[in-house]
């Protein structure tokens, strides 16, 4: 193991019900709230109305931001940052999934900072402080719920990077699956590809001795790939739901990567993708990942075969290592497909005329990947396998 030291001080509050806390939390942290959310989702399920209610019980005055876009943008975040300042804005709620958390979590320190969010988002400056916030998540993905991570796109650069700061970790969240039942099946097929790749980031490493660490993400994935196909054909199914929801939190809150340093190399690929087409962050990574698994598989073929044995059931009886390991990249991008996500940039209209380009975003901060690094050539082929 490599040595760590391990902080998570987001209150997490779980379950049916729990939304009713909101009561006691937000007290706690001013009375002027900016309540932020996107696109509709929550005014058609009926969340908005039950959030404006209890925020209305305790007599906080409530300002509001719509519209935050599935990939947010950094003028979204501007807009933002201009009603917490104007307002005196004291606390930040985000109801919502992934992109309108990691919109909060950039409003929030933008608020305590002094010039451009995009200058703390390209790590130009580093952030200064951030207003505390709370969030209510919607949509079992990305983790943010209990993470300091956020991921904001320039739509007028083509640029998405990710960013985060010790300050900007929920203070509270609330995950009630309730909630989750009306995300429609193609965003939950999306949030069940992001868990999983979040947790082949976090076991592709070349740590020695960390036989807890690969059951752990081991686990995440069996749980996931056993309730996956349920939970598809029955997406108002409660426990289903309760599932995956906690599969997406355990997958990216710091749990699976104490004494090791993860790869993130797909994520990095694949914010360039959806910089340069805005395409929902998990289709690409369903596309990119078996491509990218392929592509570093001789730096350790022993771990591949590994995850094809104990996640996806391969029997290594009279078959190489390689080959072993080759067939569970084959199951996993199988498994994928049989649940309706995309396997080729085609599948979204991509073609070769912005390869190039692509490659150029992903390299913005030069090489990068842990496990194996990679250089423009190397993303190139891995785009080009992906057409
Ligand atoms: O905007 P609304 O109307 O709410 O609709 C959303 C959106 O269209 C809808 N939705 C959410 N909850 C719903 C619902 N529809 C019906 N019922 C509900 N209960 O789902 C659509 C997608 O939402 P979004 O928040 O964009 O999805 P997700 O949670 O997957 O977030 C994606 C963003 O997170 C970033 C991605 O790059 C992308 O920008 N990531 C953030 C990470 C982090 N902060 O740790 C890590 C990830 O790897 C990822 O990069
Ligand atoms: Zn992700």
């Amino acid at each position: 193991m490599q040595e760590f030291i391990f902080r998570n001080p987001t209150k997490l509050i779980f379950g049916k019900g729990q939304l009713e806390r909101l009561k006691e939390e937000v007290p706690r942290y001013g009375k002027k709230v900016l309540l932020v959310y996107g696109g509709g989702s929550i005014k058609r399920n009926g969340l908005y109305d039950e959030v404006m209610k209890m925020l209305g019980e305790i007599g906080a005055e409530v300002a509001e931001l719509p519209g935050v876009e599935p990939n947010p943008r950094v003028s979204t975040v501007r807009k933002g940052v201009d009603i917490c300042k104007r307002e005196g804005i004291e606390f930040l709620l985000a109801v919502g999934g992934g992109s309108v958390i990691d919109c909060t979590k950039a409003i929030a320190a933008g608020a305590k900072f002094d010039g451009d969010p995009w200058e703390f988002i390209t790590k130009k400056a580093p952030v200064t402080g951030a207003l505390p916030f709370g969030t209510v998540l919607t949509l079992a993905a990305t983790g943010s719920e209990m993470n300091s991570g956020s991921v904001i796109t320039n739509w007028e650069t083509k640029e998405k990077y990710g960013w985060g700061s010790p300050f900007t970790f929920p203070q509270f969240s609330i995950l009630d699956p309730t909630y989750t039942m009306t995300v429609p099946k193609d965003h939950t097929v999306y949030g069940i590809v992001d868990m999983m790749s979040h947790v082949f980031e976090q076991y592709f490493h070349h740590t020695p001795n960390t036989p807890l660490q690969d059951r752990m993400c081991e686990a995440v994935l069996k749980t996931v790939i056993e309730t996956a196909p349920k939970l598809i054909n029955d997406l108002e199914n409660y426990e289903l739901r309760e599932t995956i929801m906690y599969s997406g939190t355990i997958a990216l809150n710091g749990f699976l990567q104490m004494g090791v340093r993860g790869d993130w190399a797909t994520h990095n690929i694949e914010h360039a993708v959806s910089a340069v087409y805005d395409i929902p962050h998990a289709g690409g990574l369903a596309i990119l990942f078996p491509n990218w698994m392929k592509h570093v598989l001789d730096e350790n073929v022993s771990r591949f075969a590994q995850l094809a044995v104990r996640v996806f059931d391969v029997d290594p009886a009279g078959k190489s290592e390689r080959d072993v390991a080759l067939e569970g990249i084959e199951r996993l991008r199988e498994f994928w497909s049989s649940l309706g996500a995309p396997s080729r940039l085609a599948d979204y209209g991509i073609g070769e005329e912005n390869l190039e380009l692509m490659a150029d975003k992903a390299m913005a901060f030069g090489e990068f990947g842990r496990f194996k690094t990679l250089n423009r050539d190397d993303v190139l082929a891995i785009l080009r396998a992906s057409l």
